[in-house]
């Protein structure tokens, strides 16, 4: 009876020392520890022994178990670590490969832009002024001078929101951020009634126009207004200001060009140009004239400071609105205003 568990472990040992792959150590152990092994087979017939010979065998068969089993787990891991080994060694790694580039996030032109005119605008002491997109048809013609019927109303094809029930003043998409200056005049004059405080601020934002688009042109866009009030401002404080603003973003050579205008909150108006890169002042499809219009400027209409809460006999002050995608036209190059909102990378990407 002993002899048999003597052969039984032999076997069982002398099967392991073959065993190579993780696949044949399993078919090990199901031969010499599974249910049918003769290991289970000697544990099975027990009964059949003598009572004398049952404690001995016992003792022996499991000493035999104990044995197998732990000569099992010590293959098992020289078996693993030899697969591990071989899989590594069949690796190849090309340390020559080109590694893979990680696409990395921009930012936008006219984030760019944005941030550059803030910078400047802020040495020059404006503070930023935020106002909403979605206005009063008073707020955004009426307290700038622009009656119900006015044809300058022409100038700024407008996109209603809204019109029910709210007779002459429907709300509007704002056409442009002026409005804003009647916001900001109020909230400084609703806080000092007796004695307004003097305003240097911008007030950036989207506008949005029913345009015909074109290379220049663009049914949303971005402006910056800025505004100036307080007493002794003069029309070269306003001239200053935007020549500044023009050679803190081209250069000191740059040429500019103040052109009379028109607009009913300003008087008197111009617009303020600035040379063509394109062309440089021949005229080319981008601006038409060898200059690009940047913005509108002038004096604060006296009937606007008064809308604002600002006495016009003792306050003057200067207002402009600048379009951001065509400064950035002008600083990056860029021919077509419809490059912007297209979302094509191989634009975007550039930047
Ligand atoms: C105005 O919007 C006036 N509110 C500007 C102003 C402010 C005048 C304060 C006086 C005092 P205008 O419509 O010209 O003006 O627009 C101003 C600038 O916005 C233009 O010079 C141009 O640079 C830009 N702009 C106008 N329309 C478009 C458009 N469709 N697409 C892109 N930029 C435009």
């Amino acid at each position: 009876m002993l002899e048999k568990l003597i052969e039984i472990e032999r076997l069982g040992m002398a099967a392991l020392e073959s065993v190579q792959e993780e696949t044949a150590l399993e078919g090990w152990r199901v031969t010499h520890l599974g249910r049918n092994s003769a290991l289970m087979q000697f544990f099975n017939g027990f009964g059949a022994l003598d009572k004398e010979e049952r404690p001995k065998a016992g003792q022996r068969a499991n000493e035999v178990k104990k044995a197998l089993e732990a000569a099992y787990q010590a293959r098992r891991e020289q078996v693993q670590q030899a697969e591990l080994k071989r899989s590594l060694e069949q690796e190849r790694l090309d340390v020559t490969l080109p590694g893979r580039g990680v696409p990395l996030g921009r930012l936008h032109p006219d984030t760019h832009i944005l941030r550059l005119l803030y910078r400047i605008f802020a040495e020059m002491g404006f503070q930023v002024y935020r106002s909403r997109e979605v206005e009063s048809d008073e707020y955004n013609f009426q307290l700038l001078n622009f009656p119900v019927g006015h044809p300058a109303r022409d100038m700024q094809d407008t996109y209603f929101i809204e019109n029910e029930g709210r007779g002459e003043n429907p709300l509007v998409l704002r056409t442009h951020t002026s409005p804003g200056q009647i916001r900001a005049m109020r909230a400084a004059t609703a806080a000092h009634p007796q004695d307004p405080p003097p305003l240097r601020i911008i007030l950036p934002g989207m506008v949005y126009r029913y345009e015909q688009v074109d290379a220049r042109h663009e049914t949303q866009f971005d402006q910056i207004e800025g505004l100036a009030v307080g007493t002794g401002i003069t029309f070269s404080d306003l001239k200053g200001t935007l020549n500044c603003l023009a050679q803190r973003l081209f250069g000191q050579n740059v040429r500019t060009s103040f052109r009379a205008s028109f607009f009913p909150f300003t008087e008197p108006s111009a617009e303020f140009d600035i040379e063509c890169f394109q062309c440089g002042g021949k005229g080319c499809t981008v601006c038409g004239s060898g200059w690009l219009e940047i913005g509108g400027c002038g004096m604060v209409h006296p009937a606007v400071l008064s809308n604002g809460g600002y006495d016009p006999t003792r306050y003057t002050g200067f207002a402009f609105g600048l379009g951001a995608q065509r400064i950035a036209m002008l600083r990056y190059g860029i021919s077509d205003i419809r490059y912007f909102w297209e979302n094509d990378l191989r634009f975007l990407e550039q930047f």
